[in-house]
């Protein structure tokens, strides 16, 4: 019996394959390399010295599916693929509809044909919008405030309808606060295309000399020192989140949102120092305008995930920013 992970070429799903292969789980991954390169599943071969089966094919394809299903004995499904920009997500929103929950619509159709309803499923923390007060709690009301968020939500909403007509499904909302870090081996890390949105792919790239300076974005927001603040995590222990989760999705039927998180907030200067001390250089950076969309704190409740799936986050931000670094140096060009 084999997990699928679709999306597993990517920045999570990559380091969540390294962590299943660890614990001697057989894996299928399925990915279309439109945000990844084939070179990391290389590198998932190079660390844990394991083969598995992949599938070169399209979440929109529903024969692509079809086959892996055919062909391998899948049990459950990690679903990681899907596009992921927020501000990307304003300018092309029916490309983002259509490969989020399409691509959803049909890996769903498939599984349940194939009597496969296990899923843990990649939502976020942006489900919880701009109008609850970290630390954020599962029971939260919900709101999106762009496309890519509003798939997020639909998403949840269709795995939750899902459950309710058939209640053998087994259904993992993970949300996600924000993943950052690397492998330890260096070999395993973030690699955007272009110019990063993110903090730490831009903190990096200031880092590396490929670009000259950060802007932070706003310094006038209700926090300690004005910049804003969120729940960073280390990307291994998000992956590990994964394995008791689908730990927890194989022993009980139903549907739960769950946060991952360290339940921390850091504000982007605490960041930037972090990093500094990680790459023992001081980063140029300005105070820019506001980023429009962005709250001021962010940051999870993580106790549910303690309970549920016996898992918290363990390494800190230091570890965070000293194996983001020691992959951004080895890799300067990504993978
Ligand atoms: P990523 O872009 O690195 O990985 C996603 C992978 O899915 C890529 O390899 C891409 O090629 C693949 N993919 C996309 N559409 C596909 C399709 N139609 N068919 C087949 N493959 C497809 O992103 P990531 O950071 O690893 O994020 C993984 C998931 O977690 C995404 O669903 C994302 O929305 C969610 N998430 C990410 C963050 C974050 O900050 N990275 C935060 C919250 C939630
Ligand atoms: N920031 C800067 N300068 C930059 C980039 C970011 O100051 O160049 C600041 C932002 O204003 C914010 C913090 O750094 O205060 C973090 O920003 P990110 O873009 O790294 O992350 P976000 O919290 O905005 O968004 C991330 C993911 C979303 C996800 C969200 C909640 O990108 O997909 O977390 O999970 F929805």
């Amino acid at each position: 019996m084999a997990v699928l992970i679709t999306g597993g070429a990517g920045f999570i799903g990559s380091h969540t394959c390294v962590e299943l292969l660890e614990a001697g789980r057989e894996i299928v991954v399925l990915d279309n390399f439109s945000n990844s390169k084939p070179e990391a599943l290389k590198r998932i071969q190079q660390i844990t010295g394991k083969d598995f089966k992949f599938y070169e094919a399209d979440l929109l394809d529903r024969c692509g599916i079809e086959r892996v299903f055919q062909q391998n004995e899948i049990d459950s499904v990690i679903h990681f693929a899907g596009l992921k920009a927020v501000g990307e997500s304003c300018h092309i929103p029916l490309q983002y509809y259509h490969n989020n929950l399409t691509g959803t619509l049909l890996l769903c159709q498939v599984m349940e044909k194939h009597k496969c309803k296990k899923i843990v499923f990649s939502s976020s923390a942006t489900v919880y919008g701009m109008h609850n007060t970290a630390p954020f709690r599962e029971d939260m009301p919900l709101s999106a405030t762009n496309p890519y968020g509003q798939t997020k939500l639909m998403i949840e909403q269709i795995l939750t309808d899902l459950y309710r007509a058939d209640p053998e499904w087994s259904v993992a909302l993970l949300r996600y606060f924000n993943p950052i870090g690397a492998h330890k081996s260096g070999l395993l890390g973030e690699d955007p295309n272009g110019i990063p949105n993110n903090l730490l792919p831009y903190i990096s790239q200031v880092a590396t000399g490929k670009l000259k300076e950060l802007a932070v974005f706003g310094d006038d927001y209700d926090t300690p020192d004005g910049t804003g603040v969120r729940d960073y995590i280390h990307v291994v222990d998000l992956a590990q989140g994964h394995l008791a989760a689908l730990d927890y999705i194989t022993g009980n039927t139903g549907v739960e949102a769950i946060n991952l998180g360290t339940g921390k907030g850091y504000s982007v200067l605490d960041v930037l120092h972090a990093f500094e001390e990680a790459c023992g250089k001081k980063l140029p950076h300005h105070i820019a305008p506001r980023r429009p969309g962005d709250i001021a704190t962010c940051y999870a409740d993580p106790s549910k995930a303690k309970q549920l799936l016996n898992w918290e986050a363990k390494r800190t931000l230091a570890d965070m920013c000293a194996d983001g670094w020691n992959f951004s140096k080895n890799n300067p060009n990504g993978l």
